[in-house]
């Protein structure tokens, strides 16, 4: 449980350019009046640091510094940033290996703090990450989240709003589920606008499969699209890490995509994958289980056999 409402405390393990977004996005926000930066490059953690608190004089007190591994012992969440990011033409689970070795050095130092916060990991193959996350924590699941398809399910409502009209994506409710990854998928018949099932507007409006099929795969493609052009994404999932680190410090209850750990729901066990969940100052309350339709049950299946694959591959 987040210890003190009045001083919540974040540590980021990464300064690259998904834990620098990230570390702006929180310097932005009312939420963590301590924030410290652990890397490899530790000069890079001073001159982030001195320029991020440049920010604070325009948006929130906060204390922020370049921190050791020491100073997790008291945070209410760490978050994981730190591995290579996807170059063009590599997947995210071809980085398995190298942010595997990665991360393996980083969270032994964190337990060994007296650490007992909530882990949040963003670092790719986000899934895989967050298993070995779990395991080399030892900590109970619920204190363990992946970032899962949060940033995919945004692109989802972005896309929706865009061909429905309904511009404020925040008033389209739909999921991406599965792997964070090529094998994730639209949980479409579960969407909804204003309580109306997605699928009924999608047919009232001549939408056809195809087009629904073709919107699922360019939000599974997004992020290459991106990489293509300027090398890599980062302020997306920033954001969207910042989002759930407020549904954390702030003790929220809000439903949020996550990776979640598995202990039978949609008929997966031990792995985490991505699943809409309850997120509060806990950690993960407890996983919604979606409703799927056959179809997109068996996208579930796929992907989770996906991921089982890489984590028997990857983690003997
Ligand atoms: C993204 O989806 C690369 O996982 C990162 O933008």
């Amino acid at each position: 449980m987040v210890k003190n409402a009045n001083h919540q405390k974040v540590m980021l393990i990464g300064d690259g350019a998904v834990g620098s977004s990230y570390a702006y996005a929180m310097a932005l926000q009312g939420v963590a009046e301590e924030f410290g930066i652990i890397d490899i490059a530790k000069e890079r953690t001073i001159g982030d640091a001195l320029d991020l608190e440049d920010a604070t004089a325009f948006s929130f007190p906060k204390k922020i510094y370049s921190a050791e591994y020491a100073d997790c012992k008291d945070a209410d969440l760490v978050v994981i940033t730190a591995g290579a990011p996807q170059k063009p033409g590599e997947t995210r689970l071809d980085l398995v290996n190298k942010n595997l070795g990665i991360l393996s050095t980083i969270v032994k130092p964190i337990v060994e703090s007296g650490f007992d916060g909530i882990f949040l990991v963003a670092a790719n193959p986000v899934d895989i990450l967050t298993y070995a996350t779990w395991k080399l924590s030892g900590f109970p699941k619920h204190k363990v989240i992946g970032s899962g398809p949060s940033l995919d399910t945004a692109r989802l409502r972005a896309a929706i709003a865009k061909m429905t009209g309904i511009n404020d994506p925040r008033s389209i409710h739909a999921f991406i589920m599965g792997e964070h990854g090529d094998s994730e998928f639209a949980a479409y018949s579960a969407a909804t606008i204003g309580g109306k099932p997605f699928l009924d507007w999608a047919q009232e409006n001549n939408i056809t499969a195809a087009q629904l099929d073709e919107m699922e795969d360019q939000v599974r493609n997004k992020a290459y699209e991106i990489i293509n052009r300027k090398g890599a994404t980062f302020y997306g999932v920033a954001t969207a890490l910042a989002r759930i680190s407020k549904a954390i410090l702030r003790d929220e209850g809000a439903v949020l995509p996550v990776s979640a750990y598995m202990d039978g729901q949609y008929g997966l066990n031990d792995i985490y994958i991505g699943t809409p969940g309850v997120v509060d100052g806990n950690g993960l309350r407890q996983i919604i289980e979606v409703p799927l339709n056959e179809a997109e049950q068996a996208k579930m299946t796929a992907s989770a056999a996906t991921l089982k694959q890489v984590l028997t591959d990857g983690m003997n």
